[in-house]
C-alpha cells in the first residue's frame, strides 16, 4: 500500500493540509508499559539509555513496530539539556528526576552555560540521524525539548513539585533572576532544537508541561514570551511545531500567540469547545485522558472514535492529553492506535 511507503499524515495535519484520516501517536509512547522497553531498562540506567544511540534508537522504534503509530518520537528526556547547561541531574526509579543542587541565586544562574548542542549533546543528534536512516521516510520523526518555564521549575525546585513553591517564590520575589534563567534556557533550547532539525527531526514538540500551574497574567509574562521566542527562532518550513501544556484550558486562547502550528491539549477541556475558542487557523492535538487506556479495548475504541468525530477529520492529531501511564496494558494502547486506522472492536 502507498501508505506503507510514506505516511506523512502527521506533518500534513500539523500544516493544516488535507488528510485521508486522522493521524495518531502517544506522548511517552516509548516507555515502561512496553515489556520490550523494560527489558532494555533492566540492563541500563535511564540516563545511560538516553546517551547510547543504539539503545535509544531501539526503544524509539518499539512503539512504531509494536503498535504501528503514525510517528516516532526520539527517545530522550527534557532534562538532557539541563545537564548540558552544567546542573547535575539524576533520574531515580522511585522519585523521578532529582537535581541535588537546585538554582536559588543569581550567581548560580550566571554560572550556567549555554552549551554547544553538538559538543555537549551530540548523542541526541546521532539518535535522530540514525532514526531517519532506519525509518527511511515511512513515518515522520518528532524531536522535542522542554520549554523554559517547565525546565526552570525542575532546576529551581530540584525535582518534581506539587505546588511549585520555590520557582513561584523566585517569580514573585526576584523576577529579574527568574527572567535571567528563562533567557538562558531559551537560548539553549533554540540552539538545541535547530541542531535537532539540522540532524533530521521533521516535527518539533515543545513541552511546557507545567505552565498550566500559572495564573494567566503570569503565563503571559513568564512562559509565553519564551515559547514564542523559541518557536520564532526555529526553521518552521523544515519542521512544524507542537506546543503542549498540561492544564491549558484556562488560557488556551493566549497559547495561540506562541505561534505553534499545533496546540496539544489535555483532557480537562472538550475538544470541540477548544476548537471554537482557538478558531480554524491552528491544529489541535489530543486529548484522551490517559486513564481511559486502563479500561477495555472496546471502551477505548469508542472513546477514540468520538474524539476523531469531534476533531472533524482535519487539523486534528489524535493523542492522549498527557503521557501514557506505565500500568497501561499493551493491547489497550494498541486499540487506541488502531482506532484511528479504522480498525477496532
Ligand atoms: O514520548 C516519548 O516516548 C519519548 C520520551 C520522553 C521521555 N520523557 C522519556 C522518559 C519524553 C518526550 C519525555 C519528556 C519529559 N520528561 C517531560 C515532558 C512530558 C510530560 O510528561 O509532561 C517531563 C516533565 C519529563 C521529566 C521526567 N522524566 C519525569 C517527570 C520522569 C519521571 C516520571 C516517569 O514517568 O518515570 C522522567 C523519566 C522518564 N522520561 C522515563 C521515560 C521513559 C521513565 C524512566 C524509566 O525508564 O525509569
Amino acid at each position: 500500500m502507498a501508505e506503507d511507503m510514506r505516511n506523512d499524515l502527521l506533518i500534513r495535519a500539523a500544516r493544516g493540509e488535507r488528510v485521508e484520516r486522522t493521524p495518531v501517536w502517544m506522548m511517552r509512547q516509548a516507555g515502561r508499559y512496553l515489556p520490550e522497553y523494560r527489558a532494555v531498562r533492566a540492563e541500563t540506567d535511564f540516563l545511560t539509555l538516553c546517551k547510547t544511540p543504539d539503545l535509544a534508537v531501539e526503544v524509539s522504534l518499539q512503539p512504531y513496530r509494536i503498535l504501528d503509530t503514525d510517528a516516532v518520537i526520539m527517545f530522550s528526556d527534557i532534562l538532557i539539556p539541563v545537564e548540558a547547561m552544567g546542573q547535575e541531574v539524576r533520574l531515580t526509579e522511585q522519585k523521578g528526576p532529582e537535581l541535588p543542587d537546585p538554582i536559588r541565586t543569581r550567581e548560580q544562574v550566571d554560572r550556567l552555560i549555554v552549551p554547544d548542542p553538538i559538543e555537549k549533546t551530540g548523542f541526541v543528534m546521532e539518535i535522530i540521524k540514525r532514526l531517519r536512516r532506519e525509518l527511511d521516510g515511512r513515518v515522520p520523526l518528532i524531536g522535542f525539548a522542554g520549554a523554559p518555564w517547565t525546565l526552570a521549575a525542575y532546576m529551581i525546585e530540584g525535582g518534581g513539585s506539587k505546588n511549585y513553591a520555590q520557582v513561584k517564590r523566585m517569580m514573585y520575589a526576584a523576577p529579574a533572576t527568574l527572567h535571567a534563567l528563562l533567557d538562558k534556557i531559551a537560548d539553549t533550547i533554540i540552539l538545541y532544537l535547530n541542531a535537532q532539525i539540522e540532524a533530521g527531526a521533521e516535527v518539533i514538540q515543545l513541552f511546557d508541561s507545567w505552565a498550566g500551574e500559572l495564573a494567566p497574567a503570569d503565563y503571559e509574562e513568564f512562559a509565553l514570551p519564551y515559547e514564542r521566542k523559541i518557536l520564532e527562532s526555529i526553521d518552521r518550513d523544515a519542521a512544524p511545531s507542537i506546543l503542549f501544556i498540561n492544564g491549558c484550558g484556562i488560557f488556551l486562547e493566549k497559547m495561540r500567540a506562541s505561534g505553534a502550528d499545533v496546540l496539544s491539549i489535555d483532557w480537562r477541556i472538550d475538544l470541540k469547545e477548544a476548537r471554537e475558542r482557538v478558531g480554524e487557523g491552528v491544529t489541535l492535538q489530543g486529548n484522551l485522558d490517559p486513564c481511559v487506556l486502563l479500561s477495555t479495548p472496546e471502551i477505548i475504541t469508542a472513546k477514540a472514535r468520538e474524539l476523531i468525530e469531534a476533531g472533524g477529520g482535519r487539523r486534528h492529531i489524535l493523542n492522549l492529553g498527557h503521557g501514557i501511564l506505565p500500568m497501561t496494558p499493551v493491547e489497550n494502547a494498541r486499540a487506541f492506535i488502531q482506532a484511528a486506522k479504522g480498525a477496532g472492536v
